[in-house]
């Protein structure tokens, strides 16, 4: 067997489409190597969302040439490699395939011509391309990613998803849920359906309430997520089928970007801050004890500080149980670009701060009221630091508690006793293996 190496960075979509990947290159005779020195193809799977991401990635390049022999390769995949395509062969010697995330069936017929000595890129968009007939190769374990939906339709004016994952398509909803009948088969009792605007999933016949309804009812399937979706494509019916099925679990991702309606225009996001109140007040009411969590961007082009206000007013208004906070990128090509009317790094940093300390200090209070509360948790892993295990309620708060490897993968009732802040301390109440999943 060949032996690959591949590192991913950026959001969930590329931790599915690096299983996807790999589904395809085990047909092409390779296992996967965690050693980049002793691997004959090492790739580095990327994201382009912020400039940093792509910093990283170009460090990180730099490193894996060391590992490079004359026998084995180095390629670039994903969003970076799809917006830079082959100027990125010119600027990155070392680098000798390039795939974009439409590209991935390519990289077979890329890896024999650069092995004869080409240089190669694939980034044709592929509106068609779900890899359908991929059996992605998962890590196992009791949760799994599904991607449902590629591509994305939106124009919003700082991001530069639609130039790398090109258009919107949704997968059909019967490959979906066949799909995901067979992971719980295989004793996956937790699914995060994953696409860019993922409550906008519409097959043609089926739209997303529909799918949650489907994968909700899948034997075995105890717990369904999705990310992430858009406040506008939260229709009553969606709305609906997260309040009528009981798997779906008690947390969406909401991402505000602003809480000023006029950066809201000039963002292209099509809602206003009152429009994206009324969605969670929506939420909230149909769905009893739902946590929502965000991301905002700030220093967007021409944000003055009274825009600003407005998002710490929104912060304040919604308390989001927590929030991935930016400072605007500006991409390439993208319309935010044009704008003109830049922040100063001073007063963006200045501000995120800020936004920070609010986002951490409503985040302490909300975790602190959980403490004496009983939580089903899922055991996912051992946690970074110290003997604990790393486990996770339906509302996707991470609790800290004792136990055994053995536990990984099955669901406990836990009290929690304590929070650290953002984390929570748990002490097992109940252990409770589930059934379902460990039947095949
Ligand atoms: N600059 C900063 N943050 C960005 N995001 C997307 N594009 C940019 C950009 N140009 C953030 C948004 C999005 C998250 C995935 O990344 O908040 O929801």
């Amino acid at each position: 067997m060949k032996k690959v190496y591949i590192e991913t960075y950026g959001c969930q979509m590329n931790v599915a489409d690096t299983e996807i990947i790999m589904g395809l290159l085990r047909k092409e005779g390779f296992e996967r190597t965690d050693d980049a020195s002793s691997a004959d193809l090492m790739l580095v799977n990327t994201c382009a969302i912020r400039d940093n991401a792509e910093q990283r990635v170009i460090g990180r390049l730099g490193e894996l040439k060391r590992h490079k022999n004359g026998q084995n390769l180095l390629g670039v995949v994903g969003c970076m490699a799809q917006r830079l395509g082959a100027s990125l062969l010119d600027r990155c010697p070392h680098v000798d395939l390039i795939a974009g995330p439409d590209g991935y069936r390519s990289l077979g017929q890329l890896i024999l011509r650069a092995g004869e000595g080409d240089r190669v890129a694939d980034t044709e968009f592929k509106a068609w391309e779900h890899y359908e007939d991929v059996t992605p190769m998962r890590s196992g374990g009791a949760s799994a990613f599904v991607t449902v939906q590629r591509g994305c339709d939106h124009k919003c004016t700082f991001c530069i998803v639609p130039m790398t994952r090109g258009p919107e398509r949704s997968r059909r909803l019967d490959d979906v849920i066949n799909e995901i009948g067979g992971l719980a088969g295989r004793g996956v009792s937790e699914v995060t359906l994953l696409g860019q605007t993922v409550n906008s999933y519409h097959d043609g016949k089926s739209d997303f309430a529909d799918l949650l309804r489907a994968a909700g009812a899948v034997p075995g399937i105890r717990r369904v997520r999705f990310t992430s979706p858009h406040p506008n494509d939260f229709t009553d019916r969606v709305i609906e089928a997260m309040a009528e099925t009981p798997e779906v679990c008690e947390h969406v991702h909401l991402p505000a970007q602003s809480g000023s309606s006029r950066v809201l225009k000039r963002m292209l996001r099509r809602y206003n801050k009152e429009t994206f109140v009324e969605c969670v007040r929506r939420l909230r009411d149909a769905v009893g004890g739902i946590a929502l969590t965000t991301d905002i961007i700030v220093g967007f082009p021409g944000e003055t500080e009274a825009d600003f206000l407005e998002t710490m007013s929104l912060v304040r208004e919604v308390e989001f149980d927590d929030a991935f906070t930016f400072r605007y990128s500006v991409r390439d090509g993208t319309p935010a670009q044009k704008l003109g009317d830049v922040v100063s790094k001073e007063v963006s940093g200045e501000r995120l701060s800020r936004l920070i300390e609010e986002v951490r200090s409503i985040a302490r209070v909300k975790n602190a009221a959980m403490v004496g509360e009983a939580r089903e948790v899922l055991v996912e892993k051992v946690a970074r630091r110290g003997e604990l295990l790393q486990s996770r309620t339906r509302n996707n708060k991470v609790v800290l508690l004792e136990g055994t490897e053995e536990d990984i993968g099955g669901y406990q009732t836990v009290r929690i006793t304590g929070t650290t802040g953002s984390t929570l301390i748990g002490i097992p109440a109940r252990s409770v293996r589930n059934e379902l999943a460990v039947v095949t």
